[in-house]
């Protein structure tokens, strides 16, 4: 059976109010049965509200991941958030690799690297982001792009600690722009990365591992890209501040 997965992607939105507002309101619908029983739902959030919310959830059906952490296990890194940190709130998965990130934060490959490795000793699971902006696709060279950033994140890890991955593809084009990579360009993508993964691992690996679309994903246009063969979900930004549209694309398997 496919592996189904929407993982949200709150970014630096909602103060402590809204964000129990929110989170009250997405776990209604779930105590109502809103959320279909074999897909996996992660809310990434503020690390601020990581541990309040962890207390509202039902940890079984809902999980909660943080958008970021050090790079560094513990010590003198004033301002950081480390890995044991956010386990401790009772978070399971970490955002790394996001376009902002790398973008306005200067992560570079080998930063990421370091946080999924943390990450992973840490028992967390990394959901790792890449994706080639315009320029790029535009040139050509997305697929070379796309398999840097794969390979130079993730392909030292070992073949049982692969497993604990979700990838998240999201074209920098996309993300928060309105503009969606379309079910078949997304695909080419997904097919593209998971024979990567088979490659550098096998095929059983690759197909146990998800991968999500990221960037204008909305209740509109969830379906025709999930329905692809090798999309098990989404990255939701925008859309998952809207309880009842995060609730539709929740639904669009
Ligand atoms: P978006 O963001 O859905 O608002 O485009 C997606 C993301 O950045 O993860």
């Amino acid at each position: 059976m496919k592996i189904k997965m929407i993982a949200a992607n709150w970014k630096m939105n909602t103060d402590l109010h809204q964000a129990q507002e929110l989170a009250e309101n997405i776990n209604n619908g779930v105590n109502k049965g809103m959320l279909p029983e074999n897909v996996n739902v992660v809310l990434g959030v503020p690390y601020t509200h990581l541990y309040m919310l962890s207390s509202v959830f039902n940890l079984d059906k809902v999980s909660l991941a943080a958008q970021n952490c050090a790079a560094y296990e513990k010590g003198a890194y004033t301002g950081e958030v480390s890995a044991e940190m956010i386990k401790s709130t009772g978070a399971k998965y970490v955002i790394l690799g996001h376009s902002e990130r790398r973008t306005y934060f200067n992560e570079t490959d080998d930063i990421i690297a370091k946080k999924i490795d943390i990450c992973i000793k840490n028992d967390l699971k990394p959901i790792f982001c890449c994706g080639e902006t315009l320029e790029e696709r535009e040139s050509g060279q997305y697929k070379e792009v796309i398999k840097n950033q794969v390979k130079n994140a993730l392909f030292h890890i070992d073949k049982k600690d692969i497993l604990n991955i979700v990838i998240a593809y999201e074209p920098v084009w996309a993300i928060g722009t309105g503009l969606t990579a379309t079910p078949e360009q997304a695909q080419e993508i997904h097919e593209y990365i998971r024979q990567l993964i088979a490659e550098a691992y096998n095929n059983e690996t690759a197909n146990s591992m998800p991968i999500l679309y990221g960037g204008s994903c909305n209740p509109t246009n969830a379906e025709s890209l999930f329905a692809q063969k090798d999309i098990n979900g989404g990255l939701i930004g925008g859309a998952s501040l809207k309880h009842d549209d995060f609730f539709k694309i929740m639904n669009s398997f």
